[in-house]
């Protein structure tokens, strides 16, 4: 007979469940047993699979990658890893493809993260970076150098909704013998699947639209075995591992990422027309338009009728304009992020592009009034109604 603490501890013979549940338990555990120091060895030197510690692989985490890939690539070929968070899927990728001298062509535009990422952090290290115009394919070729590793493009940019030509970067990469990786967040498999179009290896911020319901944090990396593996072993030195725990809430959101997404591109398309007419608004971005630069390229690229779910908002009237519409906002919150359940908004020069100064993101081609709308699940009629109230009196 054992002792208290000991019984307490270990508990009573465990039943073992061989039935398989209809949901994937969640492996919240940052440990596993083995059988004998053999197959320990064995297990830590790969000669055997089996899983060790959850810093390094987790069940639960994994089922959440390997779902994803197989979102992103219905053949089953491509293979998919979990990270804690989008930018620990970003920093891991470029740190995998990236050595000191390694040169990076990425958007003009580019997720303020990955620029902060790449100019704060890896320049450090020897890292250059080159931000272009990507919807300038020969302007992106003529950034490439010698040592050049990465061509980083997003497949719709932030706020522009800006739409990136898959193919013809891909060829620019494929030209250059460098890898091409794409941030598929703001589009995620339902609207794009960028390894369709030549892309290396897709990332996401699976806190986005993925998960759907802003309620858990967590990154995916998607590509071919090998070079997976290589953002794998940077992950599992660096620590950004996704918990189980988040894991499984990402995984349940994936199950209804179709009806999610799909409602919320037809709401925003909806959306984006009702506040085009609106002589109020001095410019909508939203690639549904027939009026936004990329209409014909997204309707190429992307599932039939769907060209994402973010519009951007641009009142006349400028900055003061954009910061009293966000103001005046009743059912769409104030709040940054997207791809959740609920409408956001924020005003884009003094919250997700703050970095930026006026040049800066004029040159970008975003207005001083931009407001960025995440559509969510509501119905569109409520939406159309709460902004077309937000801009105020003519
Ligand atoms: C396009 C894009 N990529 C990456 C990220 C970073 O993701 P996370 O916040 O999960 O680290 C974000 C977050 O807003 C994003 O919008």
């Amino acid at each position: 007979m054992t002792g208290d603490a000991t019984r307490a501890v270990h508990g009573p013979e465990r039943r073992v469940v061989a039935q398989e549940p209809l949901v994937p338990p969640v492996y919240r555990t940052s440990t596993f047993v083995l059988d004998s120091a053999q197959q320990t060895a064995d297990v830590f030197a790969g000669k055997e699979s089996g899983w060790t510690y959850s810093r390094t692989d987790n069940p639960t985490s994994q089922a959440f990658a390997d779902a994803v890939a197989y979102l992103e690539d219905p053949s089953g070929v491509a293979v998919g890893q979990p990270f804690g968070s989008g930018m620990g899927a970003i920093t891991c990728t470029l740190l995998a493809l990236c050595s000191t001298g390694s040169h990076v062509v990425a958007p003009r535009e580019v997720y303020g993260g990955t620029w902060t990422l790449l100019t704060r952090q890896l320049s450090r290290f020897g890292i250059e970076t080159s931000f272009v115009d990507m919807t300038d394919v020969q302007a992106v070729a003529d950034a490439v150098r010698p040592e050049t590793a990465v061509l980083w493009g997003e497949v719709l940019a932030n706020p522009s909704m800006t739409v990136s030509d898959l193919p013809g970067l891909a060829q620019v990469a494929r030209d250059a013998g460098i890898s091409f990786v794409v941030d598929a967040t703001f589009a995620s498999p339902v609207v794009c699947r960028p390894l369709e179009h030549g892309v290396d290896l897709v990332v996401h911020s699976a806190t986005k639209y993925l998960g759907g319901h802003a309620d858990a944090t967590g990154g995916v990396v998607v590509g071919p075995t090998a070079l997976v593996e290589r953002v794998r072993t940077v992950r599992v030195d660096t620590g950004s591992m996704l918990a189980p725990d988040e894991a499984a809430l990402l995984t349940r959101g994936l199950a209804t990422l179709p009806l999610r997404v799909t409602r919320q591109c037809t709401t925003a398309a909806v959306v984006a027309r009702a506040l085009a007419e609106d002589p109020r608004v001095a410019r909508v971005d939203h690639p549904s338009l027939p009026s936004h630069r990329d209409h014909a390229l997204a309707t190429r690229l992307f599932a039939p009728g769907l060209f994402g779910a973010v519009v951007t908002v641009s009142p006349r009237g400028g900055r003061e304009a954009g910061m009293a519409m966000i103001d005046r906002l009743q059912l769409v919150k104030r709040a940054t992020s997207l791809g959740g359940t609920t409408s956001k908004a924020v005003h884009v020069p003094t919250t997700t592009h703050v970095a930026m100064d006026a040049a800066t993101l004029a040159a970008a081609g975003i207005l001083p009034g931009a407001v960025r709308v995440s559509i969510g699940l509501e119905d569109a009629e409520d939406l159309i109604a709460d902004l077309l109230q937000a801009l105020g009196a003519e």
